[in-house]
């Protein structure tokens, strides 16, 4: 009998991290303006009508966002998610409805640590290219200094700027928490809920409005969120580089809250 075909089976497509509509040849502080499709996990968060935060998507139902974002805000009404988009003032971009708003329960205001939050649409997404999610990454994972990430965001284009019409994004490489700790950077203010991304020289960083929104590595071609934008003294300033919330550090609270809340809602509902 002749065997069929003895070629080993392709891999099967990542369902999380990948750019279909992104072609490389065609407040972010020295960026650039990004390209539809370039981060298709990029979420605006608006207030009342008004971009406040960034955020991630991480499933067809869940956003990833900083505490800090939503904290003393936890009104899933006043809030819309807008997907897909890349210039903010566009009419009929794709917002969303919020069903749901959880912060960490260690968050505090005056405290840095624990400066996550998740937000549950009360609709699911469809993915088509410029509206994708972002694979996190695997529990324990290492992510060394010196490897190069992308931050984007609508937020300020300078310090005590104003928030940008463009999504801007910027290459910028992690630090290990050594350097970042070190005592003219943030002298022990890192903690393992931590990850700190940037130049110590200054001069690129993320800004006001762009808190919450992802600091994402490509790994072999599969783009994962590393960070969630968290803060930093200033933005782009000698040896005050941007602050990010470690995901690996939050992955066993992200899935708890995930799982729970989809064991509370209708368990026999499709995903
Ligand atoms: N906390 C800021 C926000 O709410 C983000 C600050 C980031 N700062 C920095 N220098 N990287 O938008």
């Amino acid at each position: 009998m002749p065997r069929a075909d003895l070629r080993p089976l392709a891999p099967p497509p990542s369902e999380c991290g990948s750019r279909p509509q992104y072609t490389q040849s065609t407040r972010i502080v020295g960026g650039n303006i990004s390209k539809p499709g370039q981060f298709p996990w990029q979420v605006s968060l608006h207030f009342s009508s008004e971009h406040l935060c960034g955020g991630s998507i991480v499933t067809s139902r869940w956003i990833l966002t900083a505490a800090h974002c939503v904290y003393g805000f936890a009104d899933p009404f006043m809030w819309t998610v807008h997907v897909g988009l890349t210039e903010q003032q566009v009419h009929g971009a794709q917002s969303l409805p919020v069903e749901q708003i959880i912060y960490h329960a260690r968050y505090r205001p005056k405290g840095l640590d624990y400066d996550i939050a998740l937000m549950k649409l009360a609709t699911a997404l469809n993915f088509n290219g410029f509206v994708e999610p972002i694979c996190l990454p695997n529990h324990g994972e290492e992510f060394e200094e010196g490897t190069m990430c992308w931050i984007s965001g609508w937020g300020a284009t300078e310090s005590e700027g104003e928030t940008s019409l463009a999504l801007r994004s910027a290459m910028v490489p992690l630090l290990s928490t050594k350097t970042c700790n070190q005592p003219e950077v943030y002298q022990g203010l890192i903690s393992s809920w931590m990850i700190c991304a940037g130049y110590l020289e200054g001069g690129t960083d993320s800004c006001q409005g762009d808190s919450g929104g992802p600091l994402a590595c490509e790994d072999s071609s599969v783009w994962k969120l590393v960070g969630a934008t968290s803060w930093g003294i200033g933005c782009a300033m000698k040896n005050k580089p941007g602050v990010y919330t470690r995901i690996t550090q939050s992955l066993s609270w992200i899935r708890q809250q995930m799982e729970r809340e989809e064991a509370l809602s209708s368990p026999t509902s499709d995903n």
